[in-house]
């Protein structure tokens, strides 16, 4: 068991140490001088709170000194603005990587009278993984104690603390706030580190007490021999799990490999991990059109489109603008998102009875839909069930468009013919898509759609969608019906007369 635990230990940390770009060939190695025991008082030395006053990162900040009165005033801090304490993770570089920068200057646009703090804990980050995991805790006194000293000399309000932690630096916040004389306002963990924190003990990682409101959002929790480098588990109030916590658009190798900046498998780790203060930035910047959350007991269950509720808190903004809930621990929380900023994008579940007309006992049709909107009009989007679609039955699915397209005004379904695409006739062949009578012919697989009930998760609105042409409601392999608005809001419960007339 040790062994297996060692080994994967080799290969993590194989994988981690070439994490950030442009790490010299075996640095994370060499650092022999990080070595060394500190005593408490080198920690102090080792941890500077660099308060900005640039965007600029590149600009040195203003040093806060804890204990020294002096440097408050020096670097202007404002005790009844808010205070942001924003901690980094483990590094392999032993430098801030891009993504501080981005962060810290939309923090200080979006709140230009607050007092934006880094906690640079670099040197003590700048480790072998496990020494910096063990460093956590320290750093987290060490920032509780500054606070506390804020508290007692300028009487700063907690409640105006909001800590800021990614991965490794969530946890740091945890410990923060469970060591702080009472309970700071707010901390938010983007993607918070894995390994050695996954199902450990409450008080060994970031969890929901350590704050009056915790919120996570979790971009890679996709598991690679029992490990995964952002936490999988909940840990907050409200946990948010865009595209389902796995796979990021536009972190895929493929389109890593393709992109100017070159890649690699490193780079999709990266990109996949920081995805998070990304997702968390685009909420600080585009605060008029906010991305949103919708709860949901699993991401399968999302995936079908099942979860698009705002009723009684099921729904909230993404990163910044998360609203507080009344306490309610480990609330998961879904959405899809873009590939780029802005990340937010509408989200549809669409619900149709698909009824059994002709030999499609055994069919699995592939269904496209094209919705046309009051702006504009998407592409074909291919609906995704998760299951085989279910004949004589209601299946409802997720349908999510990159653009807001104003509303909806009408859908095309397509079945995907079997001149469409290679791949379909072979999935089709194989599924014995089409049926051979004695004499050779193929016969026509022939299901019904009557009509397509919408719901659309950022607007709440419900409409029902009927066959354009009420004589056109049949579909076979290659063929389209089209969709438009014929009542508002959902059908009402149809009576048993009216179920049998279906
Ligand atoms: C301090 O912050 C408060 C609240 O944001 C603001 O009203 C006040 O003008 C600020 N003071 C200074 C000197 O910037
Ligand atoms: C953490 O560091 C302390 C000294 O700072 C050391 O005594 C302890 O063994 C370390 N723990 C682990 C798990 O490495
Ligand atoms: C669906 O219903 C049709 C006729 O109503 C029937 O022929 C067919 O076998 C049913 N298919 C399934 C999968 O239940
Ligand atoms: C409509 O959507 C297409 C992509 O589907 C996009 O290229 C175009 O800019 C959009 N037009 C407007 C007015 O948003
Ligand atoms: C076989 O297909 C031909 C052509 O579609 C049709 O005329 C014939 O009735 C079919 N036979 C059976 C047994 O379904
Ligand atoms: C085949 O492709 C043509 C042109 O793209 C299209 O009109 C037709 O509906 C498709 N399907 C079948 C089954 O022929």
């Amino acid at each position: 068991m040790k062994k297996l635990t060692f080994s994967l230990w080799i290969v993590l940390l194989c994988a981690i140490a070439l994490f950030a770009s442009g790490v010299e060939d075996n640095e994370l190695f060499k650092d022999e001088e990080f070595k060394v025991l500190y005593d408490d008082e080198a920690i102090h030395d080792r941890i500077t709170y660099n308060m900005r006053k640039s965007l600029n990162l590149d600009v040195d900040g203003c040093i806060l000194v804890p204990g020294e009165k002096r440097s408050l005033q020096e670097c202007g801090f404002n005790v009844t603005a808010k205070t942001f304490f924003i901690i980094h993770g483990w590094t392999t570089s032993g430098m801030f990587e891009s993504w501080m920068q981005k962060l810290v200057s939309a923090m200080m646009q979006r709140e230009p009278e607050s007092n934006v703090v880094i906690v640079d804990w670099l040197p003590m980050a700048h480790q072998l993984y496990p020494d910096a995991v063990n460093h956590t805790h320290q750093v987290g006194l060490s920032v509780a104690t500054t606070i506390n000293w804020l508290q007692a000399e300028q009487q700063l309000p907690l409640q105006n603390v909001h800590l800021i932690g990614y991965s490794l630096g969530a946890h740091v916040a945890g410990y923060a706030g469970t060591s702080v004389r009472g309970t700071i306002g707010r901390i938010t963990g983007l993607d918070p580190a894995g390994p050695m924190f996954e199902g450990v003990g409450d008080d060994k990682r970031l969890s929901s007490g350590d704050a009056d409101f915790v919120d996570i959002l979790h971009t890679y929790t996709r598991e690679a021999l029992g490990i995964s480098i952002g936490i999988q588990q909940p840990i907050g109030d409200i946990d948010i799990y865009p595209n389902g916590g796995d796979v990021q658009p536009g972190c895929s190798l493929r389109e890593m490999l393709t992109s100017t900046a070159g890649g690699s498998f490193m780079d999709v780790i990266k990109c996949e991990h920081e995805r998070a203060v990304l997702l968390f930035v685009d909420s600080l910047m585009n605060n008029e059109y906010m991305s949103l959350a919708y709860q949901c007991t699993d991401p399968e269950r999302f995936k079908k489109g099942i979860c698009l509720s705002c009723r009684k808190n099921r729904c909230n903004n993404i990163g910044y603008n998360t609203k507080k809930m009344r306490k309610r621990s480990n609330c998961k929380m879904y959405l899809k998102t873009r590939a780029v900023t802005p990340f937010g994008g509408i989200h549809y579940q669409m619900k149709m009875h698909v009824f059994n007309r002709k030999q499609a006992d055994d069919a699995d049709p592939t269904f496209h839909v094209k919705l046309y909107g009051a702006h504009n009009d998407t592409d074909d989007l291919h609906v995704d069930f998760p299951n085989k679609v279910g004949l004589n039955l209601t299946n409802t699915f997720l349908v999510f468009t990159e653009d807001d397209i104003g509303d909806l005004l009408k859908i095309r379904l397509s079945w995907e013919g079997a001149n469409e695409s290679l791949g379909s006739i072979w999935k089709n062949m194989k599924k014995s898509f089409w049926s051979w009578n004695r004499t050779g012919t193929p016969i026509k697989q022939v299901l019904e759609v009557r009509r397509i009930r919408v719901k659309c998760g950022e607007t709440q609105k419900k409409f029902t969608f009927c066959a354009q042409d009420p004589s056109v409601t049949e579909i076979s392999p290659g063929q389209v019906i089209t969709y438009v608005k014929c009542r508002d809001g959902w059908e009402v419960k149809p009576s048993k007369k009216r179920l049998h007339n279906l």
